[in-house]
């Protein structure tokens, strides 16, 4: 079959989409960039807010019509909805295939015997030794971790994805290594908690240490970290290996310490600040990135403000900002004093408008200063000029051709739009 693959969600999704490809490609069928062509659509989707599902929900309602015109078309679902919803999807939105987030080895399978619904968990599947189809020409994310042990309260993925498990050290050095001789040389390293990656004696940051040392790349980055769970041993890591970059993406989700409580976080705010004086420290340059959450059920106005307080001491470089979702089975949704969505909608708007203006700050502060950039792709506004980041996670543009993807430049930044550095 032509498949064609639609992925929502975080950056783990589309690590998924890329192995599913290379199962799907494996197994004789063809991959598509162009919806048309295809004979079977993929969604890959995200659990994580209401809102994500929604979404996906709209687009499988509005693809169905090709159905009309091709009735041996196929809608497939994959990814965290998939594991939550199983068989739902078929009886009541007419998707013909549903493969939960373990089971995307047996997906072939499904095609072949042409049903159904398959969701068993396997907290034991990381796909270690598939080699992902790579989307990007010179970027790879790689999956080193699957699964969450964490359970914050408002969180639906420990349910959907299971148990933490680390893949093989080999397997993702043999990954990185041929990455890079492919010209992908900027690296992100993935898992909903990286810090707790562990593989026989290898901890995260020995496994960040044997991966400094590959010479085929370029860049390394990762995502995500949980602040109960950064040691002084990867600042080290991080102050010391060439190749990491100088930007980590630390989600705080409240600056308040009774909402963090409620949260399952595990740590307190004065604990959060403390990482950050000794990121900053160790790493004068660093962009630090955060998800900061609103609405969270029992968040006074008080404890809203806390957030925005800490937001304006920390200035993050970037602020993924949510409103709150409940999430059947978590147990936030089961708390007292839901917030309603006009207040939940009023505080998100707020926490934006601050942000917006401290990214702005952050992007003009680069004014003047010498940076390096690894150019990631072609800009979409001009035929001469070409698009990347700097190792602080900001996007650049500068003038280049298709001759400089995948290479590392010098420039200066020459001005600011507020969201991307201009260089020559
Ligand atoms: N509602 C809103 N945001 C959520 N996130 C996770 N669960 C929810 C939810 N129920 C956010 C967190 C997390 C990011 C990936 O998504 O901020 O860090
Ligand atoms: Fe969800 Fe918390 Fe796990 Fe992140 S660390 S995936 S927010 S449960």
């Amino acid at each position: 079959m032509k498949f064609y693959i639609e992925t929502y969600g975080c950056q783990m999704n589309i690590a998924d989409s890329e192995l599913i490809s290379t199962i799907l490609i494996e197994a004789g069928h063809q991959l598509v960039n162009n919806i048309d062509e295809a004979d079977l659509i993929i969604f890959n989707t995200c659990s994580v807010r209401e809102h994500a599902e929604n979404r996906v929900l709209g687009r499988i309602a509005s693809e169905k019509y090709r159905k009309t015109s091709n009735p041996d078309l196929k809608i497939a679902v994959i990814g965290c909805m998939a594991q939550r919803m199983g068989k739902r999807l078929i009886e009541n939105y007419s998707v013909d295939y549903v493969a939960g987030v373990d089971q995307y080895l047996d997906f072939p399978k499904l095609i072949q015997e042409n049903k159904g619904a398959i969701t068993d968990p396997d907290y034991t599947q990381t796909y270690s030794g598939i080699r992902p189809h790579h989307q990007s020409r010179t970027c790879a994310y790689i999956t080193i971790m699957r699964g969450c042990n964490n359970f914050c309260s408002y969180c639906i993925v420990p349910y959907v994805r299971g148990r933490e498990r680390s893949l093989p050290a080999e397997l993702i050095i043999e990954e990185v290594k041929r990455c890079g001789e492919k010209g992908l040389k900027d690296i992100t390293l993935l898992g909903q908690n990286v810090n707790s990656y562990a593989y026989q004696d290898i901890n995260f940051p020995k496994l960040l240490r044997l991966l400094n040392d590959i010479d085929s790349i370029h860049r390394i980055r990762f995502i995500t970290s949980h602040p109960k769970d950064l040691s002084d041993e990867l600042i080290e890591v991080m102050a010391e290996c060439s190749k990491i970059c100088e930007h980590i993406h630390l989600p705080l989700q409240s600056g308040d310490n009774d909402i963090l409580l409620a949260m399952n976080r595990n740590y307190t705010i004065k604990h959060y600040i403390n990482i950050v004086n000794k990121l900053r420290k160790a790493i004068p340059d660093i962009a630090i990135t955060t998800d900061v959450m609103t609405g969270f059920p029992g968040e006074s106005e008080t404890a809203f403000n806390h957030t925005l307080q800490a937001m304006r001491q920390i200035q993050f470089d970037y602020a993924f900002c949510f409103k709150y979702s409940p999430r059947e089975n978590t147990k936030a949704a089961d708390l007292p004093d839901q917030i309603p969505e006009a207040i939940r909608l009023e505080r998100l708007k707020k926490m934006v408008i601050l942000q917006r203006e401290i990214s702005k700050n952050k992007y003009e502060a680069k004014i003047g200063s010498k940076v390096e950039i690894y150019v990631e792709s072609l800009s979409k506004k001009s035929a001469h000029q070409v698009s990347g980041k700097t190792r602080d996670f900001k996007i650049a543009v500068l003038d280049g051709t298709e001759r400089d993807l995948g290479t590392l430049k010098k420039a200066q930044v020459l001005a600011s739009t507020g969201s991307t550095l201009l260089c020559g």
